[in-house]
């Protein structure tokens, strides 16, 4: 029979990497409790129409990137593809618009996009993310980005770049989009397939289009900066100041419109040129229309997701692959011959779990020299020998596997010397 394989675009994460996954989700959850982000975990799964309506019809992810089928219940069901309209979902259903403002969230888990598969680019990927709702203060993005950079410095990633930018709003935004229909419809033949498609509903992608020959027409359009409301040119350069108060480098890029249809005002994403093509870090940005798109009234937010295998890549490649390994699985290791004594060993590894002292016993019925040679092999710094004579005696045989010394216990001491 033939071996089955995991379905393309996931991985198993391997127990050398758990380590640096471990650091990284630790950080994440250090640096938002510091901010006073507190997580939220929504379902895995949604109604369909919660991102046609959030996310947008006419963007890649709902287009054509989305798990979506129908449950027995001939509902239509989509595996999340991100986490920002879930958030602002939850926001509204527990009526969290009664809770003090904002309410500041953050998230861990895996999002789901049927895309193609390449180096970065999974068909289940882990976002870690937050969203702050209720409050349209600049200090706000400027919170959000902060927090992201946070995140990476306390993991020690270094190289990569805040680019930043403003999207406007419904107010200014539609202006800028005619102008940009207007040109861009001269050069319609010189589009990608998608740009072209896409023209009609949202010509603001073509300013980040990939294709090489719709990045050179997208050199040659105006900035939207020229064509910000007041209120989104006050705003942009509200957060332009808060960056800029808290020490935070980063480059204005009018390519930066996000392939998500809820933005509004900032815009961001974090790149990092160790990655490749898909050099995404992370990215977000303000969605003050989100809410009032999903039935809510009109909560502005705010909030980043960040890719965590990304992450982890950079990270690896950054130190050569040695990081975050995990020390011996446990710190002691009770090697047992024969019945009675296994039946202690595994009363004792109970007793000293439960005083908070990882502890493991063989279920191999291993011989005691291949019982030391694994628990020397896990790196494991106590071994406690339990043989015929040592249960005759009520004693065991304490190992120290960094000295090799050994000192006879008595089973009643044993969990004090132990732990
Ligand atoms: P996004 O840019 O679509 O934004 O995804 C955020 C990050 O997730 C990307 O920068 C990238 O690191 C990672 N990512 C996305 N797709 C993949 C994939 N197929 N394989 C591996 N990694 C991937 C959002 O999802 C928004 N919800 C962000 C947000 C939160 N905006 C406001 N609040």
């Amino acid at each position: 029979m033939t071996h089955i394989r995991a379905p393309r675009g996931t991985i198993d994460v391997f127990p050398e990497k758990p380590g640096v996954w471990q650091r990284l989700e630790e950080t994440v959850r250090s640096v938002c409790r510091n901010a006073g982000y507190t997580e939220i975990r929504t379902p895995i799964f949604e109604h369909t129409e919660l991102f046609q309506r959030g996310v947008g019809e006419s963007t890649d992810i709902v287009e054509k990137e989305m798990y979506t089928f129908l449950d027995k219940g001939e509902r239509s069901i989509t595996l999340r593809p991100e986490g920002t309209a879930p958030v602002v979902r939850a926001y509204l259903e527990h009526k969290m618009w009664a809770l003090p403002q904002p309410v500041k969230v953050y998230y861990i888990g895996p999002m789901f996009r049927y895309e193609r598969p390449q180096m970065g680019r999974l068909r289940q990927h882990t976002q870690f993310g937050v969203e702050a709702l209720g409050a349209s203060s600049p200090a706000l993005d400027a919170e959000v980005i902060s927090v992201l950079i946070s995140v990476y410095q306390r993991l020690g990633l270094e190289g990569f770049v805040v680019r930043l930018n403003s999207i406007g709003c419904s107010k200014c935004r539609p202006r800028y989009k005619e102008s940009l229909m207007n040109l861009l419809s001269k050069h319609t033949d010189e589009l990608c397939a998608d740009c072209r498609r896409r023209l009609e509903r949202n010509p603001l992608r073509v300013l980040d289009c990939k294709n090489e020959r719709c990045a050179g027409l997208a050199k040659k359009l105006p900035p939207i900066f020229d064509y910000l409301c007041e209120d989104c040119s006050r705003h942009f350069e509200g957060v332009t100041e808060c960056l800029t108060a808290l020490d935070l480098i980063y480059e204005l890029d009018p390519t930066i419109v996000r392939g998500l249809d809820y933005y509004t005002k900032t815009v961001f994403e974090v790149i990092h040129s160790g990655l490749g093509a898909q050099d995404a870090l992370g990215g977000g940005g303000r969605y003050d229309g989100l809410a009032e798109e999903l039935g809510g009234s009109a909560i502005p937010g705010v909030g980043f997701a960040a890719g965590i295998e990304r992450a982890v890549q950079v990270l690896q490649d950054a130190e050569g692959g040695a990081i975050g390994q995990e020390a011996g699985r446990v710190n002691v290791f009770i090697a047992a011959m024969g019945d009675e004594a296994k039946l202690q060993a595994l009363r004792l590894a109970r007793l000293l779990r439960e005083q908070g002292t990882s502890a493991d016993i063989d279920y191999l019925d291993r011989s005691l020299r291949a019982q030391m040679k694994y628990a020397d092999k896990q790196g494991v710094k106590k071994v406690v020998i339990i043989g015929e004579d040592e249960l005759k005696g009520d004693y065991a045989v304490v190992r120290d596997m960094a000295t090799g010394d050994q000192a006879q216990v008595q089973f009643r001491d044993l969990v004090q010397v132990l732990t």
